[in-house]
């Protein structure tokens, strides 16, 4: 659309320029008018037949402000505003463009106001005059200004110029009645000149800044200045700025206007650094600048004082004396260095002081006395060199004084603060004072007219001793102390896992906390667990709980576990801890275990067994007939005598009838005791040892008895008299006999019975096998 457009008028352009000369065009070219002024642009059309219109930044413009003669064309817009607009005029007959132009705005300097003022010196001739405007510019136009004073609007010239909508110059030689300014503002396109504007000197004059000073006295500030005025006929508004020094950004000062030369604060704090400052005017005049800031320090106002006092009083000394901390607030630390304490300390007794006063100066804000088991009653005085400013009285009670107590003292802490609790005494009280300590050296109280209190802005994690006193008339009851509480309780600083201890599917896990501070406390534990890329598990036990089994783990798998311990205040968290849990049960494996050691302990016995056996078959005795003796084996009677003559010690001994050993026997010999049958136990003598084979030879007069070796192929039989003459061991003499052995067989049984009865039948001490190889 828009090509066909431009390849229209160029088309036309050609045919009508070259064939007609005729001129078409819109003048004048880039207008600068003032913003709402009127301007008539012309529009020449000699190169196309028939009318025209014209368009605004592309809107047409209403045909009745065309005002055309033949092929020119004015067009008069009034009250341009634009900043910026272009400017089009078309053949009505065929829409070509006909030429076009730009028209800028520009704005007048305005609100043109000057100031003469004092800059280098507070009198006379004013040394500076500024002035300054306001023009609506766009900020990258290069404007210069020009401003021209002169003492009528006709005869002004240049005082001075500059970049920025403001201008001074320090040529003022004398003071005139009225100065007449205009400002000319110019750039390469365009030039433009303010009103003039007039100013009467008188109003225009900024006076110097007033001399101020500022006197504290007790209760108020005084403040009072000094002007230089330029025309002292003139009445002179002033202002007193004061405030706090070092205030809070947010507040904003005390503003007051007064029409004198002085002000008398006295809404001051005492012992304040407050800051002053004035300002004045002349008549109508701007303000001048304000004074320098005055700091001050104001005085201790005795209307403004509260103070409260309280006491402590400790347990009576070895001396007989009480010490009594006494304490007080309510004076301004910045008052201190200017004030006295005197401490009067007078006995008390039956509501009454009883004289005998005796004084001592103090600090602040506490002060320690000494006073006797009587009852007392204390006066802080507090006087600065105008004399006496405060007195206040506390009690202190006789040691023994029967006094009202407050009883069932509760105390919780919620969020940082102490609740106390308690009940009243039976007596009518006049209220309660709370006294609080965290350290025994800095004390907090209160007053309660309640049998309750909120102890506010405690240090954290810290015990508190809190004591209650009623308060009587004009006495103090007895104190009473709570039990000590903590302000708050944190969260440890350190969480440590103990141990763990695993099973294939669980893990016992234990845990303790660390703390520096005495209160801290934990709401409850959360045990966090993860194996290698799985999930994070949680388990969470309350805060009294110290240790958790974590069920439901992977046989042989390492785990990460660490524990959370969630406070009141925030979470502490142990380091990790990584545990693999066992492959198999551990009742399993103990199970195993057991079995298996006892599967091993039968091994070994086997093998015992089989190694004994072998080694009894590889040293299979060969018995030596030559080491054998033979004797005569007692008749059944005579053993049974010899049995009844045995002294009873030997009972055991016979009971085992026994067949000896050579080695045994001397063993025994020289070690024999009278209960001697464990010792023969011991020696595997029992192997010999047949009861009941004893018995039954006492029993059955079967004069032949069988003794009997371990192994029944190796039992060698006792043999009788008539198979003796088959006896391979024949040769064997009985000479053997005298061979060491023990005394009561050899000399008792056998001394004995070979006197008596003939021999019915022997029996071979079996020597000759090594000791070693019998079981
Ligand atoms: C031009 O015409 C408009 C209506 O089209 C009318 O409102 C306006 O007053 C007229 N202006 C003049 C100067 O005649
Ligand atoms: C307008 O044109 C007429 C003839 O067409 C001519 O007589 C007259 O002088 C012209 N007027 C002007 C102002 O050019
Ligand atoms: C000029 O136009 C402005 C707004 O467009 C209007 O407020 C003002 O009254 C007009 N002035 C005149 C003289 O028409
Ligand atoms: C004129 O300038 C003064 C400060 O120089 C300003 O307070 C005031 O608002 C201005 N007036 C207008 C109409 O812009
Ligand atoms: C002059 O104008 C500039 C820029 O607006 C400003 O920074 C400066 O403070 C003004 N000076 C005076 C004396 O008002
Ligand atoms: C008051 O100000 C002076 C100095 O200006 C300073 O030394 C002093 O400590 C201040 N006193 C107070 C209470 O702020
Ligand atoms: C008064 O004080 C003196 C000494 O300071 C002492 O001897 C005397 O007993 C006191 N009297 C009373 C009534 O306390
Ligand atoms: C405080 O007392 C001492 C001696 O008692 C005295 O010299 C001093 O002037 C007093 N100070 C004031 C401010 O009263
Ligand atoms: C606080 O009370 C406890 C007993 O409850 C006591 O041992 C401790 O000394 C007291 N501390 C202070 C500073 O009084
Ligand atoms: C004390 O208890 C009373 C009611 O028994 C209650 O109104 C008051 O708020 C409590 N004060 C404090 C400080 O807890
Ligand atoms: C005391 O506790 C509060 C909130 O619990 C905290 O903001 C503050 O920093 C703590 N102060 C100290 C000294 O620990
Ligand atoms: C604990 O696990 C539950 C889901 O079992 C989850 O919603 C919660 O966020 C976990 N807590 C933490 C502290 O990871």
């Amino acid at each position: 659309m828009c090509s066909i457009k431009v390849l229209f008028i160029f088309a036309a352009g050609i045919s009508f320029c070259k064939g007609l000369r005729d001129i078409c065009n819109v003048e004048p070219k880039d207008v600068y008018i003032e913003v709402g002024a009127s301007v008539q642009i012309v529009c020449q059309s000699s190169c196309v037949s028939g009318n025209i219109f014209w368009t605004l930044n592309d809107k047409p413009v209403s045909e009745n402000l065309t005002h055309s003669f033949n092929s020119t064309h004015v067009l008069s817009l009034r009250n341009f505003t634009n900043t910026k607009a272009t400017l089009q005029c078309y053949s009505s007959l065929n829409h070509q463009a006909l030429g076009g132009t730009i028209i800028k705005t520009f704005t007048r300097p305005k609100n043109v106001s000057c100031v003469l003022y004092y800059k280098t010196q507070s009198s006379g001739v004013p040394d500076s005059f500024t002035c300054r405007w306001d023009h609506q510019t766009s900020p990258s136009l290069k404007i210069k200004y020009t401003v021209f004073m002169g003492t009528t609007s006709e005869n002004l010239r240049e005082i001075c110029s500059s970049q920025v909508t403001n201008c001074t110059t320090g040529q003022i030689f004398n003071l005139i009645d009225d100065y007449f300014v205009t400002v000319r503002a110019k750039t390469s396109a365009w030039e433009t000149d303010s009103d003039p504007y007039m100013f009467a000197t008188e109003d225009i004059i900024k006076i110097a800044p007033p001399v101020v000073t500022v006197t504290p006295s007790s209760d108020r500030l005084l403040v009072e200045w000094t002007v230089h005025l330029s025309f002292s006929q003139l009445k002179c508004p002033c202002q007193v700025k004061y405030s706090k020094a070092l205030l809070p950004n947010n507040e904003t000062p005390e503003l007051v206007s007064v029409t004198v030369q002085n002000l008398s604060i006295k809404e001051v704090e005492s012992c304040r650094n407050y800051t002053v400052s004035v300002r004045c005017a002349q008549g109508v005049a701007p303000w001048s600048d304000w004074s320098p800031e005055k700091t001050i320090l104001t005085k201790l106002n005795k209307r403004q004082i509260r103070l409260r006092m309280w006491r402590k009083v400790a347990a009576e000394g070895e001396d007989g004396k009480r010490k009594v901390h006494l304490m007080w607030t309510g004076i301004p630390s910045t008052c201190d260095e200017s004030l006295n304490y005197t401490i009067k300390q007078t006995s008390y007794t039956k509501n009454k002081i009883v004289g005998n006063y005796t004084h001592a100066s103090c600090g602040s804000p506490a002060c320690d006395v000494e006073v006797d088991q009587h009852a007392h009653k204390l006066f802080l005085t507090m006087s600065n060199d105008e004399g006496l400013i405060v007195e206040k009285s506390v009690y202190v009670p006789a040691k023994e004084e029967s006094l009202p107590q407050i009883t069932d003292i509760q105390t919780s802490e919620r969020e940082g603060d102490i609740q106390v609790s308690w009940m009243a005494p039976a007596q009518p009280v006049s209220g309660y004072i709370i006294d609080w300590t965290h350290n025994g050296k800095q004390y907090n109280w209160m007053r309660s007219a309640f049998t309750n209190a909120t102890l506010f802005d405690l240090v954290n994690r810290t015990e508190y001793n809190i004591t209650v006193t009623p308060l009587l008339e004009d006495r103090t009851g007895r104190s009473s102390e709570a039990l000590q509480i903590c302000s708050s309780r944190g969260v440890p600083e350190n969480v440590v896992i103990r141990d763990v201890q695993t099973s294939n599917t669980g893990a016992l896990v234990n845990w303790h906390t660390e703390s520096r501070y005495p209160c801290s406390g934990v709401v409850s534990f959360t045990v966090l667990y993860e194996m290698q890329n799985g999930p994070l598990l949680n388990v969470t036990v309350d805060g009294t709980k110290h240790d958790i089994f974590l069920k439901d783990l992977q046989p042989g798998t390492q785990y990460s576990v660490s524990v959370e311990a969630k406070g009141h205040d925030g979470t502490t968290t142990s380091r990790n801890s990584f545990f693999i849990t066992q492959k198999f049960d551990p009742r399993l494996l103990k199970v195993l275990t057991a079995c298996g050691s006892i599967l091993v302990l039968l091994v070994l016995f086997l093998l015992l067994c089989c190694a004994i056996k072998w080694r009894k078959f590889m040293e299979k005795p060969i018995p030596n007939p030559g080491l054998s003796s033979v004797a005569k084996w007692l008749s059944q009677n005579h053993h049974k005598k010899a049995w009844f003559f045995q002294p009873f010690t030997h009972h055991p001994e016979n009971i085992c009838d026994q067949v000896f050993t050579e080695e045994t026997r001397r063993a025994n010999t020289s070690s024999l005791a009278p209960t001697g049958y464990g010792n023969k136990a011991s020696q595997h003598s029992d192997e010999y040892c047949d009861p009941s084979a004893t018995l039954a030879s006492d029993e059955s007069s079967e004069p032949t008895e069988t003794q009997r070796l371990s192994s029944p192929e190796e039992s060698i039989s006792s043999f009788s008299t008539e198979s003796s003459s088959i006896n391979p061991y024949r040769s064997q003499s009985s000479a053997e006999i005298s061979m060491p052995r023990s005394d009561k067989l050899s000399q008792g049984d056998s001394g004995r019975a070979q006197e008596k009865t003939a021999p019915k039948c022997v029996y071979v001490s079996l020597n000759m096998l090594e000791q070693g190889n019998v079981r």
